[in-house]
């Protein structure tokens, strides 16, 4: 099969990588890491037209989508329309990431357990309910704000000054002149990738992302800084209640609200003590979970996403290796504040890892960095620690000029 991964990250270097045993892989635009053994289309993954005249021109019998802007912006439905089949939701399906009020409306009216919480636009409103407030509170832009749009406010002032700054449009533009305001919860998250077409959904392995820049969870929000898969907080009891009371009800709200989701559904989780609650849905495969993930699925990947378009994913095997998957990410000195870019990147023994490039280019034969996050390890062991050490051992020989990267991966899940 002749098959167009659609993005230029990580994600989209360890997605195409597994599609390529046994198909002809094309990436838009793709990056120095898929150059080694797919095909990059240059364009824009925001440009409608641009993909469509890549599929005809490449003769691509299926494309995957999975970044969430062109998943918002209807790119499946206009590839759809025109005869393209694809991985990935239609628009109104993907709301149930590029909208917040879409998503918290559909928790609250089908009774699928979040954190509690109300809806504003009007600044007046919205300073009178902060009065009195147990804080912190969490205050989220509506639409998609390049996974920023969060603010956990520890004080009344703070959230003032940062709906203020929403609802006027200052921080995220019209994403955030609509906000939701939302209870604290605490407890271990885990990340729950599925696959599903509408009708059935299959978890896949249970993952932990590291969103902090710096070792002991310090520093800023980045797009994930390293990725353990199974979490070890998540148990079968607790899988079998997420899919009893998270999963399938929202799988049924979905194609109850006439837009059934097809593709991969993110469920970020908190396991509160009151139980698993969502903290976010994503439209998409998580990025670095799905570097960790993956590598760990047995069946051909091809088949399991074509089954989530043709609805047959009931039919379908999808096994997973139980061994343990491990992702450390290296990323530019700064991220995710300015950094530099144009550092030649040298690797060396990779031994049974592999290694994905998330922002690096190939410059005159040369890999050389072009992003924030640049590159992930992955190794996979029997268990956590030898998983961990490998990833570890591995980072080790590959570097480039003012390399970070955190050293306490997983170590929250070993104690
Ligand atoms: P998101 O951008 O939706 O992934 O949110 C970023 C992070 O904010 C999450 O991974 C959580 O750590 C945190 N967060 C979001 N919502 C809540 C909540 N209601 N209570 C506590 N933490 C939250
Ligand atoms: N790693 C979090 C995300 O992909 O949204």
């Amino acid at each position: 099969m002749r098959v167009l991964v659609l993005g230029s990250g990580g994600r989209e270097d360890a997605v195409a990588r597994s599609l390529s045993e046994g198909n002809e892989v094309f990436v838009l635009p793709g990056n120095g890491g898929t150059a080694a053994y797919a095909v990059n289309l240059p364009g824009s993954v925001m440009d409608k037209d641009r993909v469509l005249e890549a599929c005809v021109e490449n003769r691509i019998d299926y494309v995957v989508v999975t970044p969430d802007d062109p998943l918002a912006a209807g790119l499946v439905d206009h590839l759809s329309e025109n005869g393209f089949k694809c991985f990935g939701p239609d628009s109104k399906a993907a709301r149930i990431e590029s909208s917040k009020v879409f998503a918290k409306e559909l928790m609250r009216k089908y009774s699928i357990p979040t954190a509690s919480y109300e809806v504003f636009t009007d600044p007046g409103e919205t300073i009178a309910y902060l009065e009195g407030r147990d804080y912190p509170v969490v205050i989220k832009a509506d639409g998609l704000a390049l996974g920023k749009g969060v603010i956990i406010a520890e004080d009344r002032e703070t959230a003032v000054s940062a709906v203020g700054e929403m609802l006027s449009g200052k921080r995220f533009g019209d994403a955030g002149k609509r906000i939701v305001i939302e209870e604290f919860l605490t407890g271990p998250e885990v990340t729950v990738l599925s696959f599903t077409d509408g009708r059935t959904v299959v978890p896949m392995v249970s993952s932990m992302d590291h969103k902090r820049a710096y070792d002991g969870d310090k520093g800023p929000n980045t797009g994930g800084m390293g990725v353990i898969a199974p979490n070890p907080f998540y148990t079968d009891e607790i899988a079998k209640e997420c899919m009893d009371t998270i999963f399938l009800p929202t799988i049924r709200a979905m194609e109850a609200e006439g837009c059934p989701f097809r593709g991969c559904l993110y469920f970020g989780l908190m396991l509160t003590p009151a139980g698993p609650k969502v903290i976010e849905y994503n439209s998409r495969f998580g990025d670095p979970e799905a570097e960790a993930v993956l590598p760990l699925l047995k069946s051909d990947l091809l088949s399991v996403m074509m089954s989530t378009t043709d609805g047959t994913l009931d039919r379908q095997e999808v096994v997973f290796s139980g061994d343990a998957s491990a992702v450390v990410v290296a990323a530019s000195g700064g991220y995710p504040g300015s950094y530099e870019k144009g550092k030649e990147i040298t690797v060396g023994d990779l031994g049974d890892a592999r290694l994905y490039i998330a922002g690096a280019m190939l410059k005159e034969g040369r890999l050389v960095t072009s992003g924030g996050r640049v590159l992930c390890v992955q190794a996979m062991a029997k268990d956590l620690p030898t998983a961990l050490d490998k990833a570890y051992a591995v980072i080790g020989n590959v570097s480039f000029e003012k390399m970070e990267y955190r050293s306490d991966i997983g170590r929250r899940a070993l104690v």
